[in-house]
């Protein structure tokens, strides 16, 4: 019926969390760190939406994918909220920046359509196998490191995020017949994502003192990003008064790879299933079958000999 696995995993955040946990890469941090502010709404909103969705899926493999769907993201929502609290609790001014992004995403359920907002999930699911395939096939240098219970929670995600790539558009098709109107609803959903995202960075630049994050939040998730990580090599790698971008250390193929399996998911015939996928989330899904502890990443090797 469906094969994804619902995983509870033991996170652990009693302890303070650095906002930049991963100082090789204050960058990198921002992205993640505010990947939790937004995956909690988010989430929230999937599990609202599915349930709406519910009621009007009649084939039973639909059915079956939608609740094992909503109960992966209802996992996600909830360690990432266990990290987000942490942070909230050094800097209780990102408590503002949460609630504003949940009422957003409260916004769509209340004014949208189901339709909207099952193609809004797809939408945007399908965006992240691309994006976290290149990072999980980065891990070296983006998820290694830093703070590994920081690193183990960006880790399980991108991975069930990559093995419920088909989940989002799954609920869509069985609530609209009109796979271009999925296409048609995209500029729409990433008008709000993009404009959720910069109101969540602006709030971490407002709470979070600079000694503490090192670099602009808005800054690194600026709409220039694309353009400079595909800049030339030594542009990438930084320089006196010039921090390396975020993703210096990912080979330019990568990127290259990434950006046209993004625009290939926003087409109407796109299937997730058929795309190159990492081979870190085979053997991290190995190692979770074998009972490895995996609420800490340290180096895809170790995940590989667990
Ligand atoms: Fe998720
Ligand atoms: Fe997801």
């Amino acid at each position: 019926m469906t094969d994804l696995v619902i995983r509870k995993m033991g996170f652990e955040f009693d302890e303070p969390v650095d906002f930049n946990w991963q100082p090789a890469n204050p960058q990198f941090s921002v992205f993640c760190n505010a990947f939790t502010f937004v995956a909690v709404p988010f989430e929230k909103y999937i599990i609202k939406v599915v349930r709406a969705a519910q009621e009007r899926i009649t084939d039973p493999e639909a059915a079956a994918e939608a609740e094992a769907f909503l109960r992966q993201e209802a996992q996600h929502s909830a360690a990432h909220r266990r990290h987000m609290l942490a942070l909230i609790a050094r800097y209780p001014g990102l408590e503002a920046v949460y609630d504003r992004a949940l009422a957003r995403y409260d916004e769509l359920v209340e004014t949208e359509s189901v339709e909207f907002n099952a193609a809004y999930i797809a939408n945007l699911e399908a965006t992240f196998t691309p994006l976290f395939t290149m990072m999980l096939n980065n891990s070296g240098s983006l998820l290694a490191g830093g703070d590994d219970r920081v690193a183990g929670l960006m880790t399980w995600h991108f991975v069930e995020e990559i093995e419920h790539r088909s989940s989002g558009l799954v609920v869509f098709n069985a609530v609209c017949d009109k796979p271009w109107q999925r296409t048609r609803w995209m500029p729409k959903t990433f008008r709000h994502i993009t404009s959720t995202m910069m109101e969540i960075v602006a709030g971490f630049d407002e709470h979070v003192p600079e000694a503490d994050r090192v670099v602009s939040a808005a800054k690194t998730l600026s709409i220039g990003l694309v353009g400079s990580e595909l800049a030339r090599p030594a542009k990438r790698a930084g320089g006196p008064g010039r921090a390396p971008s975020m993703l210096h250390g990912v080979p330019r193929k990568d990127l290259r790879s990434m950006l046209w399996h993004l625009a290939l998911s926003q087409t109407p015939k796109h299937d997730p299933a058929d795309q190159p996928l990492p081979e870190l989330a085979f053997a991290w899904m190995r190692a979770y079958e074998t009972g490895a502890d995996l609420t800490r990443f340290t180096t895809a090797d170790a995940i590989g000999k667990s």
